[in-house]
């Protein structure tokens, strides 16, 4: 990535942007990277040729550049028990620990360059000025390669490092130092001053007059919905063709659930609600929607339901049609109660 659209990316991760041409650019990449379950539940045991590459790591990008190996011949040596060769030593690193290179940075990238693998999400190699320096937790200070950011102060190593930690792996795949966190911005806040990027917020849509922000539509809608005539979603349009969770997933990450645990779910873990309900589910729905006066609506084209189905994305007031106006700045936004909506689909 180029400098600035690397710093458009990040600044667009940091505060949201309210520019709606940077956000739906940066929003498919972002969540193909983002989302922890995009990524295979098992690691494949690594095999005998990935092993032989990994006595040297060195030679891989010089493999790749003579078409000796494809870029998904790259060995992974994360979380492997016997992938420590790729960053140590020895085999079996023993303590005091040697790696194979002084500068971690060049550890990680013998293999991450940033033509093989989208990597390179912050720059490194520069000393945190003294405000961050007074922010930051012990271990990120004490992580700092001769006083600058490297690849290990924001990827603690020694979270995929330890075999009674793999299982972390499932919470915090990018192995975070301090993490895992509910949100990338927590990572960020500590070094960076929060303050500086306090979140836009789509969801503010009527001015403390009374009157409505119709630029604010904008960043969902891609017209202005009239909303005397408006009867339904499928009268108004959005920014984005299809996969409407994009429209908030920017912000809001959907793995782990933000709402968190789900009952009968492990934490962090839940079912994956964004699917085409099932017939008698769809019943279900169509029948008490009705009957409590609130909507319940799937997404256009696909039939799935997404966030929009239980949240309501508008500020009380700007729907005229009560029914849709319900859950609008409401607890979590939900059309209904965080457990009553259950029942709007399961019969529990
Ligand atoms: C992708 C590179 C990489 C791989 C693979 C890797 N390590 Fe490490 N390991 C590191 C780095 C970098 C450090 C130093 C971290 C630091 O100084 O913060 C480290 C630190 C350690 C430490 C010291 C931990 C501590 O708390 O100080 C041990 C022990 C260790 N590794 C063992 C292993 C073992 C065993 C494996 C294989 C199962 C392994 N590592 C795989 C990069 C790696
Ligand atoms: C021997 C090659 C190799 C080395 C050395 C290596 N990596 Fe990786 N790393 C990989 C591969 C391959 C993947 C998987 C990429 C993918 O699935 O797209 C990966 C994935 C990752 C991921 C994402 C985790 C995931 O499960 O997808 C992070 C974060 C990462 N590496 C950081 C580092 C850091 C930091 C270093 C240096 C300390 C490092 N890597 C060294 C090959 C390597
Ligand atoms: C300031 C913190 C920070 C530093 C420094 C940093 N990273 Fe990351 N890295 C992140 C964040 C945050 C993400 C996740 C971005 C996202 O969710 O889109 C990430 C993601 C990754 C991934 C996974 C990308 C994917 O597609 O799954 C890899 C690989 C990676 N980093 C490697 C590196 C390497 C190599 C370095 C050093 C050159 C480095 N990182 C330095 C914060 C950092
Ligand atoms: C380990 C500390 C650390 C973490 C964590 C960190 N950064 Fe940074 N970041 C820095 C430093 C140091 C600079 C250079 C700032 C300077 O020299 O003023 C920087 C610069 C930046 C810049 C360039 C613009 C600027 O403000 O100078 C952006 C954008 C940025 N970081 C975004 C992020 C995002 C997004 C995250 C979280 C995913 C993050 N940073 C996490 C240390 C960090
Ligand atoms: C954060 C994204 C977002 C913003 C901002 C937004 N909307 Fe919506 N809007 C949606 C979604 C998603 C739906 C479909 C779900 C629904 O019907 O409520 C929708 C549906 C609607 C509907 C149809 C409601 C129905 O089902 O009858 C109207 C009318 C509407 N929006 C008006 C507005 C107006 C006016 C604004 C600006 C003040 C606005 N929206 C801002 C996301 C947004
Ligand atoms: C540009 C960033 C942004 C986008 C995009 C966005 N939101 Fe939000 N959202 C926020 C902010 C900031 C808040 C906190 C302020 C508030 O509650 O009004 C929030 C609050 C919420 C809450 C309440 C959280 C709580 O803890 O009470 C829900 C639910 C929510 N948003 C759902 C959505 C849905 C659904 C969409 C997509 C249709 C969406 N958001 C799009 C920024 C965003
Ligand atoms: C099947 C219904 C359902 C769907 C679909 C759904 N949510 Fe939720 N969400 C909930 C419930 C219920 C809660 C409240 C959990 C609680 O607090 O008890 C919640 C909570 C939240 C919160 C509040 C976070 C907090 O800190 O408490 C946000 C933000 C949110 N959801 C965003 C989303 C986004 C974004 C999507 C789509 C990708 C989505 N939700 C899809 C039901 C749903
Ligand atoms: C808008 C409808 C809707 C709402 C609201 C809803 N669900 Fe679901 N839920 C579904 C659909 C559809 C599935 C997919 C399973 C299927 O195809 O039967 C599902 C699956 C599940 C599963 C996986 C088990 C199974 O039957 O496959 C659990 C557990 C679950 N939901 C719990 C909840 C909880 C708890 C709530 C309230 C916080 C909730 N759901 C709200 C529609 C909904």
């Amino acid at each position: 990535m180029a400098y600035l659209q690397w710093a458009l990316f990040l600044l667009a991760l940091m505060s949201c942007s309210s520019a709606p041409e940077l956000y739906t650019t940066t929003a498919g990449a972002q969540n193909a990277r983002a989302e922890p379950d995009s990524r295979p539940r098992r690691l494949e045991p690594l095999g005998e040729k990935q092993l032989q590459l990994l006595e040297h790591p060195e030679r891989i990008t010089g493999l790749l550049d003579d078409g000796a190996i494809a870029e998904d011949e790259i060995p992974n040596p994360h979380w492997q028990k016997n992938g420590c060769i790729a960053c140590h030593a020895t085999a079996e690193p023993v303590q005091p620990i040697k790696l194979r290179e002084a500068d971690p940075n060049r550890l990680c990238t013998n293999c991450h360059e940033q033509e093989l693998v989208e990597a390179f999400i912050h720059p490194v190699g520069m000393a945190p000025p003294d405000d961050f320096m007074a922010r930051m937790p012990d271990d990120f200070k004490n992580s700092l390669q001769e006083g600058d950011v490297s690849c290990i102060t924001c990827h603690d190593l020694t979270i995929q490092c330890t075999q009674e930690r793999f299982p972390e792996r499932k919470i915090n795949p990018l192995f975070f130092r301090g993490g895992p966190y509910q949100t990338r911005t927590k990572l960020c806040y500590n070094c960076h001053d929060p303050k500086m990027y306090e979140r836009y917020n789509p969801h503010d849509q009527i001015t403390d007059e009374g009157e409505l922000i119709t630029k604010q539509c904008f960043y969902c809608h891609n017209t202005y919905p009239d909303r005397h005539k408006v009867r339904s979603i499928d009268d108004v349009s959005f920014n984005l063709a299809e996969d409407l969770k994009k429209l908030c997933t920017g912000c809001h990450p959907w793995r782990p659930h933000p709402g968190g645990a789900w009952a009968g779910s492990k934490r962090g873990e839940g079912p994956d609600h964004l699917v085409v309900p099932p017939e008698k589910i769809r019943a279900n729905m169509e029948r008490l929607a009705e009957r409590q006066h609130i909507i319940l609506p799937l997404e256009p084209g696909t039939g799935r339901i997404f966030c929009a189905t239980c949240h309501n994305p508008h500020e009380r007031g700007v729907q005229y049609k009560p029914e849709a106006d319900k859950g609008a700045d409401g607890y979590k936004r939900l059309r209904r109660g965080a457990r009553e909506i259950c029942r709007n689909c399961h019969d529990l």
